[in-house]
């Protein structure tokens, strides 16, 4: 933790950060600790050089049937990444790909560095994507191209992905952790309460239709209004000064 900045590192190289039901576990701990820490404003995750995440762990999975994947929630585990009602920021070098592109996709905001390589390959194995890929991956990047990849198995560069409104940004691979710091900083300096009603309906938008995703921008703009920080940031503009924004 640096500042009010989390970092989790996805760290089983040997397997290229392959998610298996114990790495997924440990994570959604993590996230869920981190949700629940006063002194965390913004979570960055992260994996390694080679390997965001190269998917859900293949051979973890492989003779598995419906009802034990029923049982053991595997998915619903996922959807608790979700639930965080901070900011995610996923800082992607090497391979993300199957449930790894699904992980990033469950973070808010996605920087990459040139070494980054996106897809949905679950095609090439049997299977679909499973942990929100055809839903996800569709309303960031577009029904057709979301298509092109889910039905190829083919992977796309950060460039690429940046191209299609993916990623954000891209970084060389060793400013990216530098430049995901200041991006997590900048917003942890943000009105807290700001930062979680905004995060609150950008994600309606992305979940629902335009007019309930509309409905809850409404609530959540006037209920900022019950905050302090919403008067000191408004007098602050008034009287030309920098807010001290208190987080109530
Ligand atoms: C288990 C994996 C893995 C995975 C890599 N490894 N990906 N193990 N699950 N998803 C392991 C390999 O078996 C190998 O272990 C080691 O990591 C290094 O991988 P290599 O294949 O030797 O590396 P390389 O030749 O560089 O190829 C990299 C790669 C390839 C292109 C990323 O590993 C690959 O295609 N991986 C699978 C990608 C994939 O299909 N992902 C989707 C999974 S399904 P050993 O022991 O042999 O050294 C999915 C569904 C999600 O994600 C649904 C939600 C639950």
């Amino acid at each position: 933790m640096r500042g009010a900045v989390a970092t989790l590192t996805l760290n089983r190289p040997k397997a290229l950060n392959a998610l298996s039901p114990e790495l997924m576990d440990e994570l959604v701990a993590a996230i869920a600790r981190c949700d629940a820490d006063e002194s965390i404003r913004v979570l960055i995750l992260t994996g390694g050089p080679k390997a965001f995440a190269a998917g859900a762990d293949i051979k973890a999975m492989s003779q598995s049937t419906p009802m034990k994947m029923l049982t053991s929630e595997i998915i619903a585990k996922w959807d608790r990444v979700r639930d965080c009602r901070k900011p995610i920021i996923a800082a992607v070098s090497g391979y993300a790909l199957g449930g790894g592109c699904e992980l990033a996709m469950m973070c808010d905001i996605i920087i990459a560095s040139d070494t980054a390589k996106f897809g949905q390959p679950e095609i090439t194995i049997g299977v679909i994507p499973g942990a929100g890929g055809t839903q996800r991956l569709t309303r960031a990047i577009g029904p057709y191209r979301a298509m092109e990849l889910i039905l190829t198995g083919d992977m796309i560069s950060a460039q690429e992905a940046a191209s299609y409104g993916l990623v954000s940004r891209v970084y060389p691979a060793d400013e990216l952790m530098a430049a995901a710091q200041a991006m997590a900083e900048k917003i942890a300096a943000r009105p807290p309460l700001a930062v979680r009603m905004a995060k609150d309906a950008v994600r309606y938008a992305a979940e629902t239709t335009v007019r309930e995703g509309l409905e809850i921008e409404k609530r959540n703009f006037y209920l900022l209004f019950d905050t302090y920080d919403q008067k000191e940031g408004m007098a602050a503009f008034a009287e030309k000064r920098k807010p001290e924004f208190r987080g109530e």
